[in-house]
């Protein structure tokens, strides 16, 4: 498939941008320092925090606690890894039951109910088995993304 370029000059802090690769949604998210700040809470509570799981192996340079290249930009598949549903846009703090009172958001399948944290990594005792997939990326400049 080929690969797919996109501008993200435009992308704003707390704003996401879904681009199709391969038929598949990849969402490039912009997040906040309160987002990026919030990935070193959510790390207990994760499934698979180091992103060490091989189901959908996660690039060298995203093995990392933003699971990005720049920490302020994710990049992932917006497939749950358990049965395909695309999970909902960050689903924010409020009465979550085992999330913190100072939650920045995350990531919900409403299917059957996996949660993800913005770096798109799975919660404890979810029935997705794996963080959701990083697809192969590069950045060409500042703002130009190559996925693919
Ligand atoms: Fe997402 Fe089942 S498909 S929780």
């Amino acid at each position: 498939g080929a690969a797919v370029e996109v501008d993200i000059s435009a992308l704003q802090p707390g704003e996401k941008l879904t681009v199709e690769w391969r038929g598949k949604p990849v969402w490039i998210l912009k997040r906040t320092p309160e987002q990026i700040a919030s990935l070193a809470k959510t790390e207990p509570q994760l499934a698979d925090p180091k992103s060490d799981r091989k189901t959908y192996p996660t690039p060298e340079y995203a093995k990392n606690q933003h699971r990005s290249i720049k920490p302020e930009i994710f990049v992932g598949v917006g497939i749950c890894t358990h049965l395909g549903c695309s999970p909902g846009d960050k689903f924010q703090t409020g009465p979550q039951p085992s999330l913190p009172d100072d939650w920045n958001g995350g990531f919900l399948c409403a299917c059957h109910g996996s949660t993800f944290d913005v770096a798109g990594r799975v919660f404890k005792n979810k029935p997705a088995p794996d963080n959701l997939e990083i697809p192969p990326h590069m950045y060409l400049s500042d703002s130009r993304l190559l996925i693919g």
